[in-house]
């Protein structure tokens, strides 16, 4: 594990009072490791049961994977840099949305908002926030569904409401923000603005192709 041989590397040149500090800072971000990892499969777990569920009385899945990743403690510590606050797991828990994320593809549109609903309505889950980039998308074209959850995760001795960062989006959607992130990165100069506005257009096509395959199955459907 890297953030074992981290800690290895770090506590094997501190001084003795430096050394109790890092300590109590590892154990800190091990507990929060241990948290929002646990609130993110409380979210899986629930949505594997809703695609479950779909898939017995409809006969279809409404998603196509799922994937989840927790931000690393440098990515933490960037992020609290970067926005000038305190760099402590207090801190980040306070001020972080995204330290979980949830990434749900879906199949069609209307499974996104499906799967939104079902999320938001629940009474342990509590909606803090919610972005639509599928009706109001990105400048540079990006469209998915952006929610803030807050889960309730329950430990030996304490409950804890762990907020966990869910991005919906359909099959279409997240191959164009896979490629449009690999290209970005890909580089360390300014993509040209021709380009940009290319990769803007694509996303547009995309978007309608979305909505014509939903359209297709519909019709289908309703055979
Ligand atoms: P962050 O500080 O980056 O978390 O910004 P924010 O809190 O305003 O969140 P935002 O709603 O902008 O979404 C952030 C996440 O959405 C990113 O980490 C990406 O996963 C994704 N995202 C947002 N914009 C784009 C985009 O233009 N292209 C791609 N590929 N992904 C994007
Ligand atoms: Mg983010």
């Amino acid at each position: 594990m890297d953030e074992q041989k981290f800690y290895l590397e770090t506590i094997g040149q501190a001084t003795d009072a430096d050394r109790s500090e890092i300590e109590t800072l590892f154990y800190e971000f091990l507990e929060l490791e241990h948290l929002y990892e646990s609130a993110a499969e409380l979210v899986k777990t629930q949505l594997g049961i809703y695609d479950n569920e779909f898939s017995m009385k409809f006969q279809r899945n409404p998603i196509h994977g799922i994937e989840s990743r927790i931000k690393s403690p440098q990515s933490i510590v960037g992020k609290l840099q970067k926005k000038g606050l305190e760099l402590s797991a207090k801190s980040a828990q306070k001020h972080l949305m995204d330290i979980a994320g949830i990434r749900v593809v879906c199949y069609y549109v209307n499974d996104i908002y499906a799967i939104a609903e079902l999320l938001s309505t629940r009474d342990d889950f509590k909606l803090v926030k919610i972005k639509d980039y599928i009706r109001n998308p990105k400048p540079s074209g990006y469209r998915s569904l952006h929610m803030i959850v807050m889960v309730p995760v329950y430990l030996a001795t304490c409950r804890k409401e762990v907020p966990v960062e869910i991005q919906i989006r359909t099959i279409a959607m997240d191959f164009w923000a896979s490629l449009e992130h690999q290209l970005r990165y890909k580089t360390h100069a300014p993509v040209p603005p021709e380009l940009m506005d290319e990769l803007h257009e694509l996303a547009g096509t995309i978007a309608e192709t979305d909505l014509r395959m939903q359209d297709i199955y519909q019709q289908i459907n309703d055979l």
